[in-house]
């Protein structure tokens, strides 16, 4: 008997359940845009180098076309739709939207799902290639335009917008309390 090359699974997306039949091959990205027209999150260089399908993964940010949807089952997704809470936008959103974080915006729910995953990494203590104290004890340290700058460098922005989504993080940061990312996941619904 020749193996199953599909599988039925169950995702958690922005908190509610979706059950489809994927081809084991399909990742993370086509299975939101293709089969369940969650459209926000954008496909750019379909290899992991650009970010724009960033989305976040039990609060960690992935690059979702290097994700299979097979490996997504039973881990809470959260895409750009799932963001704000209702009619209100995220701080992280709003932000964004006050500064001019973006031109053509094709990147910018990349930026923002990773800027979220940003905030609580800061918060969290993590360091970046720019942090010039490693030290656990010296804890977070200060979000300058560098750091800001080293920890979404794996967000593309054709468009050059680099100067406004850096001061876009940077008002957020001043702006979101508790977990920027865990505060936006939805819980599923029973
Ligand atoms: S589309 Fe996934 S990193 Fe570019
Ligand atoms: S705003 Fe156009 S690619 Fe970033």
């Amino acid at each position: 008997m020749a193996p199953a090359t599909a599988s039925a699974i169950t995702l958690t997306i922005n908190g509610e359940h979706h059950t489809l039949t994927v081809d084991h091959r399909t990742s993370l990205l086509d299975a939101l845009r293709e089969r369940l027209d969650l459209t926000g999150t954008k496909k750019g260089c379909d290899q992991g180098q650009c970010g724009a399908c960033t989305v976040l993964v039990d609060g960690r940010r992935i690059v979702s076309c290097l994700q299979l949807a097979v490996a997504a089952e039973g881990r809470a997704v959260t895409t750009i739709e799932g963001v704000a809470d209702g009619e209100g936008l995220h701080p992280v959103q709003q932000a964004f939207l006050d500064l001019d974080g973006f031109q053509c915006g094709y990147c910018t729910p990349g930026q923002i799902c990773s800027a979220l995953a940003v905030l609580d990494e800061h918060a969290a203590g993590w360091p970046s290639a720019a942090t010039d104290d490693i030290r656990p004890e010296a804890g977070p340290p200060e979000l300058t335009p560098e750091e800001i700058g080293e920890r979404m460098s794996g967000n593309l922005c054709r468009c050059g917008a680099y100067v406004s989504i850096v001061q876009a993080v940077a008002r957020a940061a001043e702006n979101t309390t508790g977990s920027a990312a865990g505060g936006t996941t939805k819980e599923p619904a029973a």
